[in-house]
């Protein structure tokens, strides 16, 4: 909570009759500090007071009461009353609140909501590709977000383990699974099998019935099916689970399309006795003509098999009973727009609480390329998560051995260096656009980068040890941080609760991401602009204790997104 800006609507409210959280809402925060601190714009006023903005922003300021107060001074211009903190009370308040805080910034804002978060998901037998980083790094970001804001997160690793492919897989590795090395190169092996086996489903249509027949023999529980099954998913999450740890990811259920699938049953009997299901063909479709989407949802295919939609129902449904879930995100590419908008009004039709309906919320992205194009399956370009941190890491190590050869623990630095490169990149850009991954901007130690962010996570560090100590919060004099730069960095510091919460309320990293470099930025404005260790003990201390809240914000704020900080570098 912003103890000024409340402040602010508590006396702008004594002046108008409009209530104070209103007020709070129109409040802003200017771009320069000339323009005061906080400003409250009369615009909207206008209307309704039926006078000229400009107008209206006198007669308020006219009446102001801001002795005594942590405001020094109030100014119009136009439409607008800007307002000066004093910047002594500045510095005091949001260093005490600092110091006051376990972990800074965590409010208490989720307590007893559950989020579901259905993120990653990749798919078995299949590459996980860089299409997957992304939500696997958005999904990931929320999550840590969200339970450090106090909710009760769950993070769903939604597994693409199901589908009349694995009929396909079965059928090949019956055929010709001795010639294949699973255990050494599960992914590119499977994936061989795969194309080899579809090319001979073209040729002979006996094939293609004996891999209808083992996908139903999978369903209907056969033993041998269900253990070649078992084996391709064991050995996919094996390398699925490098990526994991190489990323740090974490997931509290990796129940899968498979596991939902018996459950689909289920739904398509509540759809179709409500009356919302009607028959196409021989296969069962919701009809959403009526709802503005032309594109009927699939809910049956003609051989009765379930679909992916009706699978994303059944899990609606499971989720909704078993985590009873306030909101529940779904971090895809914005390829699946459709599917989500044909399953959430669908689900209207469960039966369930309306709450669960709202709660639900599709996270798109754009897609990821490589300057070279896009990086799809089928034009062959394909690139594994795995290979592309491998390649970051390795870079990372060149060229922290040409910057600072004398470091111990390289690899490991490097490792902490390229993964948070990769990371901070991809969270850079907001969640809608399209990423063009670039090797030199994302690993550009002076750019707007993750390493930047690192690199002067490690300057606080070092200031502080070269310091050798921490000073007590009642040793800071407060009137020694109010040049622009202090300022500048405290303001941020102030601001980092609120980011957080509108990550949550936007579904965003990026907020998070440009908010670390703006703070980094100015971290580096100050340390070039105030010599800090050196001058009087008084101005030491304060810009040692200043040094020291960057850090921490810093750390937290890296963490959230995934990325660990080094201590040098
Ligand atoms: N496995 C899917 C894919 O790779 C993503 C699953 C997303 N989650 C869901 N509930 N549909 O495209």
């Amino acid at each position: 909570m912003d103890k000024f800006k409340k402040e602010i609507a508590q006396k702008i409210s004594k002046v108008i009759d409009i209530p104070e959280q209103e007020i709070e809402s129109y409040i802003e925060v200017p771009k320069e500090s000339t323009k005061g601190d906080y400003a409250f714009p009369c615009f909207r006023l206008a209307k309704e007071l039926k006078k000229a903005p400009p107008l209206i922003a006198q007669e308020i300021s006219e009446k102001l009461q801001i002795k005594e107060s942590t405001i020094e001074k109030i100014e119009v211009v136009g439409g607008y009353i800007n307002f000066f903190i004093n910047k002594v009370e500045l510095a005091k308040q949001i260093l005490a609140n600092f110091s006051n805080q376990g972990e800074y910034g965590s409010s208490k804002k989720g307590k007893d909501k559950n989020v579901v978060i259905d993120y990653s998901a990749p798919n078995i037998a299949k590459p996980f590709h860089i299409g997957h980083l992304r939500t696997t790094a958005i999904g990931g970001a929320l999550y840590n977000i969200y339970k450090y804001l106090g909710y009760n997160a769950i993070g769903l690793n939604y597994l693409g383990d199901y589908g009349t492919q694995f009929g396909k897989l079965i059928e090949g590795y019956k055929r010709w699974g001795e010639e294949y090395n699973i255990d050494e190169n599960p992914i590119n092996e499977l994936m061989e099998i795969y194309i080899r086996i579809n090319k001979l489903c073209k040729e002979d249509e006996k094939v293609l019935e004996a891999c209808r027949e083992n996908f139903k023999k999978l369903e209907d529980g056969d033993p041998y099916c269900i253990e070649l099954w078992e084996k391709f998913k064991k050995v996919s999450i094996k390398e699925f689970q490098k990526v994991y740890d190489l990323l740090g990811s974490k997931f509290d259920s990796w129940d899968g399309e498979a596991t939902i699938a018996p459950k689909a049953k289920e739904i398509i009997k509540i759809l179709e006795e409500n009356g919302t299901i009607t028959e196409s063909q021989g296969a069962k479709i919701v009809d959403l003509e009526n709802e503005g989407i032309n594109t009927p949802c699939m809910i049956q295919k003609s051989d009765g098999s379930t679909t992916y939609a009706s699978r994303d129902l059944a899990a609606i449904m499971h989720r909704a009973k078993t985590y009873d879930f306030d909101k529940a995100l779904y971090v895809t590419s914005y390829e699946q727009v459709l599917h989500f908008k044909q399953v959430f009004v669908v689900a209207k039709h469960l039966g369930i609480d309306e709450k669960y309906v709202k709660g639900l919320e599709h996270v798109s992205y754009g897609m990821v390329m490589l300057p070279t194009g896009k990086m799809s399956t089928r034009e062959g370009k394909i690139i594994k998560i795995e290979d592309l941190l491998e390649e970051s890491i390795n870079r990372a190590e060149a060229t922290i051995a040409l910057k600072n050869p004398n470091l111990e623990n390289r690899k490991e630095l490097a490792k902490k260096v390229g993964i948070g490169a990769v990371i901070f990149n991809i969270l850079a850009t907001s969640t809608v656009k399209d990423i063009i991954f670039d090797w030199d901007a994302a690993l550009n130690f002076q750019g707007e980068t993750g390493p930047y962010v690192q690199y002067t996570y490690v300057r606080t560090q070092s200031v502080l040890e070269k310091a050798g100590y921490i000073p007590e919060i009642a040793e800071i004099k407060f009137e020694k941080l109010t040049d622009e730069y202090s300022q500048g960095v405290l303001k941020l510091i102030y601001k980092f609760e609120e980011i957080l919460e509108q990550v949550t309320e936007k579904e965003e990293p990026s907020i998070l991401t440009r908010y670390l470099l703006d703070l980094a930025k100015a971290y580096s404005s100050f340390y070039n602009e105030n010599k800090i260790i050196g001058e009087d003990e008084e101005i030491q201390n304060s810009r040692i204790y200043l040094t020291r809240a960057t850090g921490e914000v810093l750390k937290i704020g890296a963490k959230l997104l995934g990325i660990q900080m080094p201590e040098k570098m």
